[in-house]
Order: structure tokens, then C-alpha cells, then sequence
């Protein structure tokens, strides 16, 4: 099936949905600390969400339970919160995806509680670089495999490993759609064209690529050597000449090349 391209009208939407869903990640920040509970900051999402006049996408989804997902060290995604106590030198991934007005909008940050090791700290730049990395090979005419080549060629260089059980994904009005955005080397041949919507969210693991999927709960997934694992994730819409970002934070913006409206294509 060929990939649905968003309206003028539909873009106003998502870009309104994907403001929300990295505002939860700005408000959510100075709450990251030692001592709180993951399911503390779930609570605060939630608050926040709906005083937006949004929702979350997650809570309910295939009969997920939380708001947003939160993923600890070895936590690879969907994390569920709960009464694990974050404590100095963890990272954690808080996935965040909102629905307004009907049009979803993802993202996700990887944070440090207070100082972490050295291979830690690399890993979650890299994991950053990753995405950044892949935003940057996308204009329309570009294709989609181009992503998940040069994120390879990041984790490569840094003798990290990429997740391959899990995906970026086309998002509009529905969650996951189609296409599904590889992070690593691939021949999904699909030209990119200007109005497509989708998300880029590269898992990088230090040691093995493999993962598990907790046999109590169904959902949270962990490193199968229990390494650490670090995830940063973006709503972009193709345009003529790049990309524009849903979810950049004020934080990114005009640091590492990155800027809500990106110009990719080369120049002649
Ligand atoms: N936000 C995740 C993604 O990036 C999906 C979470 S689904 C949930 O696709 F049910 F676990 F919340
Ligand atoms: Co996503
Ligand atoms: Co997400």
C-alpha cells in the first residue's frame, strides 16, 4: 500500500500534538532526580497531558497500563512505571505519545539521574547522534533505507549495537502505520516523499543487540546481557528540501545541526 501523505490542515494538527508531547519532555525534566519513583513521573505526565486538552496514545494501548513508558539501564522500551526509585548515575528513556485533536505525536529523551559512567554518558550521545544522524539523510526523493544506513554507520564507529526487534514507524492518526523505519542497514526501498510523517527512534545497546520481553507483564523490554540501552525519538514530516521536526525541544534546537525545519537535500 502506498504511504499517506498529510494535509495542510493535517500538519497544523500533528505539529500541535508533537509541541505537546516534547513540552512533557521539557516540564518533566526537573522532576528526574534520585529518589522519585517511575511511577511518580508517570503521574506528572499524565497531569500534564491532560491540562493540555490531549490524551495519551500509550494508556490503554493493546491494554498497555501507564501513561508514558519509562525504560531504566538495561530497560530497552516500554518501560512500565511503577515503584522503581531512580537513583544517581541511572539513564532513563521517557517515551511520550500524545493524542490531540486526533493526530498523535511521539518522542523520547534519554536523561541521566545526576552523574553516570563514562560509557554510559557515550552511549547516550551516540544513541542522540543516531537519531540525529538518520533525521539528517531525510528530503523528499531521499528513501527510507538511507535512515537506517547511517545509523549503522554511527553505532559502528562506536562499537555499539543497534535494536532490531523494534522500529520507527509512520504516525498520523494512527499509532503505528505504515512505513516501518529500520535503524540499521536494509533494502526497504521506498522513495521519501514530501508529506509523509514518521517517527525516528533508534535503541542503541552497549553490548548485545538482543532483547527480552518481561514474561511477567508482557511488555517491558530489557537488554538479553542486562547493558545498558539508550533511545532518543522524533516526529518528522518529509518535506521538498529535509524535514521538519514536530518534536524538537528548545534545548536541541540550533545545537548538532539540528533545527526544527532541517535543509537535507544536497546542494547541486
Ligand atoms: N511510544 C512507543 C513508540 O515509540 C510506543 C509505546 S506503545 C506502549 O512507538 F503501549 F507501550 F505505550
Ligand atoms: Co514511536
Ligand atoms: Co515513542
Amino acid at each position: 500500500m502506498a504511504i499517506s501523505l498529510r494535509t495542510t490542515e493535517e500538519i497544523y494538527l500533528m505539529r500541535a500534538a508533537g509541541k505537546i508531547a516534547a513540552d512533557v519532555l521539557v516540564m518533566i525534566e526537573p522532576h528526574v532526580k534520585a529518589g522519585i519513583t517511575t511511577g511518580e513521573l508517570d503521574d506528572i505526565c499524565q497531569e500534564y497531558i491532560l491540562s493540555q486538552g490531549a490524551t495519551s496514545a500509550c494508556l490503554g494501548y493493546h491494554g498497555y497500563p501507564k501513561c508514558v513508558c519509562i525504560s531504566v539501564n538495561e530497560e530497552v522500551c516500554h518501560g512500565i512505571p511503577g515503584k522503581r526509585r531512580l537513583h544517581d548515575g541511572d539513564i532513563l528513556n521517557i517515551d511520550v505519545t500524545v493524542i490531540k485533536d486526533g493526530y498523535l505525536g511521539d518522542t523520547s529523551k534519554t536523561f541521566i539521574v545526576g552523574e553516570t559512567s563514562p560509557l554510559n554518558q557515550r552511549l547516550v550521545k551516540i544513541a542522540q547522534e543516531a537519531l540525529y544522524t538518520g533525521i539528517k539523510t531525510v528530503y523528499a526523493g531521499s528513501n527510507l533505507m538511507d535512515i537506517g544506513a547511517a545509523i549503522q554507520k554511527v553505532a559502528d564507529k562506536a562499537r555499539f549495537s543497534i535494536v532490531r526487534d523494534y522500529c520507527g514507524h509512520g504516525i498520523n492518526k494512527v499509532f503505528h502505520d505504515e512505513p516501518t523505519v529500520l535503524h540499521y542497514k536494509n533494502h526497504d526501498f521506498l522513495p521519501l516523499k514530501a508529506g509523509m510523517t514518521f517517527t525516528i527512534e533508534p535503541m542503541i545497546n552497549i553490548g548485545t543487540h538482543k532483547c527480552r520481553v518481561n514474561r511477567h507483564n508482557g511488555w517491558t523490554v530489557t537488554t538479553a546481557d542486562k547493558l545498558s540501552s539508550a533511545q532518543f525519538e522524533h516526529t518528522i514530516l518529509v518535506t521538498e528540501d529535509g524535514c521538519e521536526i514536530f518534536t524538537l525541544r528548545p534545548e536541541e534546537d540550533g545545537v548538532n545541526g539540528i533545527s526544527r525545519f532541517m535543509i537535507n537535500r544536497p546542494s547541486a
